[in-house]
């Protein structure tokens, strides 16, 4: 056990993935703070947590919908001790984009979006500063989905969201000592299927990994340097042979003239044409 860990805060970390982070990461050696609504399920996980461990455990409750408790979380986020952040919470609403009720989709892309991307900034500039740091942000596989989304299009584009934002923090942050990993779960065995309205018994049980199994393979994904950690995914090949074809575009992505089967394209006919025209 490392006991120079320093504090990881987990946000969600009353249920489900962020629950067991909050064990693991305790197990390895950090203090934890533990942000949520549930005060009860957090103030027993504190006390398991110190009791097990011997490890400081706060409580920090918190309704991340409410921007007064978000900057509760934010000024948490800028002390010197915390080394971690778990950017966990995130919500599944389900059915077509026509059907959600506007409420509930702001409600996600709040959650799934902006919380996470409000605490990835509250604690970077700390982190930066001491050059070291981790910034865990859990996405899903769905970010991947494109035009075929699973659970709601919205839910998708807002992992998709943290997907891209992951990648281009840890890109700014690397050369400070910070890494950003995007963690991509697959289905997983918790409690957010059944608040979705979906039930997870519905589906192949080959698909559906336990959230210990999640963690653990996010965990030893930070420790192996993946910046992105794909727990189901058997040959890491299959991902970086996606990074190569989205870098493969980069060159021709901003040009000076649309492509030729758009009707402009070749520069010969664009200099032939007169200044009207052009
Ligand atoms: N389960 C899956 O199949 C799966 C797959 C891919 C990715 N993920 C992602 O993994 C993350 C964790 O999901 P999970 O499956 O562990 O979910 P879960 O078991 O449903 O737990 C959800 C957690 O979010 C917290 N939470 C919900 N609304 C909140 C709010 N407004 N403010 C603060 N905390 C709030 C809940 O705590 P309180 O009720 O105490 O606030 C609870 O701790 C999410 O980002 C999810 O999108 C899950």
């Amino acid at each position: 056990m490392n006991h120079r860990q320093g504090t990881a805060l987990v946000t969600a970390a009353s249920a489900g993935i962020g629950a067991v982070y909050a064990d693991r990461l305790a197990r390895r050696g950090y203090n934890l703070v533990l942000v949520a609504r549930d005060e009860g399920k957090l103030n027993a996980l504190a006390a398991t947590l110190r009791e097990r461990f011997g490890r400081k455990a706060e409580v920090l409750r918190a309704d991340l919908t409410n921007v007064d408790d978000i900057r509760k979380v934010e000024a948490r986020l800028q002390a010197d001790d915390i080394t971690m952040l778990v950017n966990n919470a995130g919500i599944a609403v389900t059915g077509p984009t026509i059907d959600m009720n506007p409420d509930c989709l702001e409600a996600m892309i709040q959650l799934n979006v902006l919380v996470a991307t409000r605490l990835a900034r509250a604690v970077a500039l700390g982190m930066a500063q001491r050059r070291k740091g981790d910034i865990v942000n859990i996405a899903s596989v769905v970010a991947l989905r494109g035009d075929q989304p699973a659970i709601s299009v919205g839910y998708g584009a807002s992992k998709a969201y943290l997907l891209a934002f992951s990648e281009g923090l840890d890109s700014e942050l690397s050369l400070c000592g910070v890494r950003v990993q995007a963690v991509l779960p697959g289905a997983t065995h918790t409690g957010l299927w059944e608040k979705s309205g979906i039930k997870l018994s519905a589906l192949p049980q080959s698909n559906v990994m336990q959230a210990g199994d999640i963690v653990g393979a996010a965990l030893a994904g930070l420790d192996q340097g993946e910046r992105v950690t794909i727990p189901a995914l058997p040959d890491v090949a299959d991902w970086d042979a996606f990074k190569t074809a989205r870098a493969a575009l980069l060159p021709n992505l901003s040009r000076r003239l649309p492509a030729k089967r758009y009707g402009r394209g070749s520069i010969a006919k664009h200099l032939a044409a007169g200044p009207s025209e052009r």
